[in-house]
């Protein structure tokens, strides 16, 4: 089921838990889940019903979460819980940001990553149904701790916690996910009506459910797979997410048409785009920010971030694309060459043991083996800049800031300060210099000289 057009809402994240069991520095919707913080998830997730507004709320770690937060794509605005009084209370905190905003609001939790667009859908699609309050369930292998949902049909008539349920609730199977989804006065109103009165002193947000029936209102039941309600704890439970994440991504991209030479071995980020018949071979590591066109070709042991490679590009066996490489039509990445920042233009070619960075390298260029783009020196980067049609000779240092005109060649060894004008040949090293018979006549005094300490 696609999102529907014709409905406006905000979505409220919240992610101000401490998460404890992580045992960790780092505020729990942070840790990082296919090369994302987990909280990206859920943002992408909301972002499949076109939100009007987002609001975050975050408590522990505000500061590195709301950083983060600014760095990702993402219009979020934030708001503080600053104590955790439950989530009703943090589901409260978004109010002021949502002020005078009459369309649904969706809760989402940022510890909760795989909640799928089409189960967004289908809950969008119980509200304009006429549902007024609409919540996610799923039916729970092991109910354990989560909530339950009491209901007639699929008329939800309560939510009630573990904590709190009797011996007969806690052998209901059909759990809460947390995710709720009424038009924003509506719920803001319920939650008004939330007491802290139970096992836990928390202000609930799963007691809407009972308010919402008390007023008449409807209250309905969606279910989805319990794999996308998995919520993340512990630093296993994070595992099992990212098992789970490239599992499901190898299925898509195979399913998209990719070539996945060992499946198991490839390793994709949440935001990872790769065109039909590009072939990936075994153990392949896509970081954050990669996109590879149509017919690509990456080989063995490369590992990408942040780069483009377009259609025709061939990358490793074991090569290295850091954040800003740009590989065009038909270039060529070979082994033990790292790119970082720079372009290769349309057949350009990097074949062999070489570092290229902060640098533009032209059509149909050749850069020999053991090429080094001399890029910081220590202080500021600089860049090189390469025409088209040159040739670079094996061993080549570019000392950067500095030029290759169009056709120009280095030979090999050179060390290049200075820039080179087109179709010319720089050659900057020292002269050969042969010296007849030295090299016999120089082995020959060093093995009289190791006969005699023998013969003492
Ligand atoms: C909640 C639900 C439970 C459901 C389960 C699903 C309630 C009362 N219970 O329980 O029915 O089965 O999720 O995983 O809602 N948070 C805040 N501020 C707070 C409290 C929580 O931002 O004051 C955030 C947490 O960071 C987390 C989410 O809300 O992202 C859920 O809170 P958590 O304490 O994990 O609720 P559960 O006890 O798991
Ligand atoms: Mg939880």
């Amino acid at each position: 089921m696609a999102a529907s057009q014709d409905w406006t809402g905000a979505l409220i994240v919240l992610a101000a838990g401490k998460g404890s069991r992580m045992n960790s520095e780092l505020p729990k919707v942070l840790h990082p889940l296919a090369s994302a913080p987990m909280l990206a998830h859920a943002l992408r997730a909301g972002d499949s019903l076109a939100p009007e507004r987002i609001v975050v709320v975050t408590g522990h770690g505000a500061e590195q979460v709301e950083a983060v937060l600014a760095g990702l794509d993402e219009d979020a605005a934030t708001v503080r819980q600053t104590e955790q009084l439950g989530t009703a209370h943090a589901v409260a905190q978004a109010r002021p940001a949502l002020k005078g905003f009459t369309g649904d609001a969706v809760v989402l939790y940022g510890d909760t990553p795989f909640i799928s667009p089409e189960t967004l859908a289908t809950m969008q699609a119980a509200r304009q149904n006429g549902a007024d309050l609409v919540v996610l369930g799923f039916h729970a292998a092991n109910p354990g701790r989560y909530g339950r949902l009491i209901t007639t049909g699929s008329a939800l008539d309560k939510i009630v916690e573990a904590k709190d349920a009797t011996e007969a609730e806690l052998a209901v199977t059909l759990c809460n996910s947390g995710v709720v989804m009424a038009d924003a006065p509506t719920l803001f109103s319920l939650i008004d009506a939330v007491g802290n009165d139970n096992a836990a002193e928390e202000y609930y947000l799963t007691d809407i459910a009972e308010i919402a029936r008390s007023r008449g209102l409807s209250a309905e039941v969606v279910t989805c797979d319990e794999a996308e309600t998995l919520g993340i704890n512990t630093r296993a439970e994070l595992a099992l997410a990212e098992t789970a994440f490239q599992a499901r991504a190898r299925a898509a991209a195979l399913e998209d048409g990719v070539t996945l030479a060992d499946p198991a071995t490839t390793y994709f980020a949440l935001d990872t785009v790769i065109g039909r018949d590009a072939e990936i071979g075994p153990a392949v590591v896509f970081g954050p920010g990669v996109t590879v066109e149509s017919g690509a070709k990456i080989r063995a042991f490369s590992h990408l971030e942040g780069c483009h490679v377009a259609k025709g590009a061939i990358i490793g066996p074991y090569a290295r694309l850091r954040p800003g490489a740009e590989i065009q039509e038909q270039a060529h990445v070979g082994n033990f060459v790292e790119i970082k920042n720079a372009v290769l233009e349309e057949g350009a070619k990097a074949n062999h043991l070489t570092y290229i960075g902060d640098a533009h390298v032209g059509r149909k260029t050749n850069i020999g083996a053991g090429t080094i783009t001399c890029n910081y020196d220590g202080v500021f980067k600089h860049k090189t800049t390469i025409g088209a049609n040159a040739f670079i000779g094996s061993n080549t240092m570019l000392v950067a800031p500095v030029s290759v005109g169009d056709h120009a060649m280095t030979g090999s060894g050179s060390v290049i300060t200075k820039d080179i004008p087109a179709e010319a040949l720089a050659v900057a090293r020292t002269p050969q210099d042969n010296k007849p018979g030295l090299a016999k006549r120089l082995m020959d005094k060093l093995r009289a000289a190791k006969a005699r300490k023998t013969d003492k």
